[in-house]
């Protein structure tokens, strides 16, 4: 697996305001929105171009434009729902499809809710985005997801990550491509990352 830190300036400036106990819910919402954005510039590096010409008001320029590939934004339910927006401020032709895992408080392991996906998906480059990887499971199942639906490109979107969580994809996905704007320390044992953001869904929704 390729991993990316991304380390921009300006992520890093705002990973601050995140990381932040006192950002309130608005503050924090539209933080990971752009932070979602400035991340999705990084992993759409390698998107394949064409040759067009238009005309300028002065002259004839020769351009490149995206290729025409079908890209799919996929949340992971709750948190995920908040890189959403972002995304699709760049891509806005991307369609979107939901999955919706909690993690159990006791196990920690994924709990598949819902899922609803584009009927093509297949056929699509798959975006998939959640703010933290933690132990990883939630992320390992939602890869799995895809590859189920015979999805064959798939990045992994996380803004913070824990070492135990990139080592976990790392050995169950090590074909996707993930992008990270940090890596953190280490987990504890409820399950949190240190030092973190908190909780990512409770934070970006004010649900506590
Ligand atoms: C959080 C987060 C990830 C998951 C990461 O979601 O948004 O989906 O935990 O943990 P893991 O790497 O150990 O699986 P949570 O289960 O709290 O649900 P929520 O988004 O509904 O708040
Ligand atoms: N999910 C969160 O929202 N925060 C963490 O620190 C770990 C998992």
């Amino acid at each position: 697996m390729s991993v990316h830190i991304l380390n921009h300036p300006l992520l890093q400036h705002k990973l601050c305001i995140l990381r932040d106990k006192e950002t309130g819910t608005r503050d924090f919402r539209t933080t990971v929105s752009e932070v979602a954005m400035l991340m999705c510039y990084e992993a759409t590096r390698d998107l394949t171009t064409r040759p067009v010409t238009v005309e300028t008001p002065v002259g004839t320029a020769h351009c490149q434009a995206i290729a025409g590939k079908k890209i799919a934004v996929v949340p992971i339910l709750r948190a995920g729902l908040g890189m959403v927006d972002g995304v699709l401020s760049l891509i806005p032709s991307a369609k979107v499809g939901h999955i919706g895992l909690y993690r159990d408080p006791d196990t920690l392991e994924p709990v598949e809710y819902y899922c609803k996906m584009p009927p093509d998906i297949a056929e699509r480059d798959i975006l998939i985005v959640d703010p933290m990887l933690a132990t990883g499971g939630s992320a390992s199942a939602a890869i799995q997801f895809m590859k189920n639906y015979g999805c064959k490109n798939i990045k992994m979107m996380n803004i913070l990550a824990a070492p135990e969580g990139v080592k976990r994809l790392e050995e169950d996905h090590p074909d996707v491509e993930f992008y990270v704007a940090a890596l953190d320390d280490h987990l504890i044992a409820l399950g949190y990352i240190v030092p973190g953001l908190g909780d990512a869904g409770d934070r970006i929704f004010g649900t506590k």
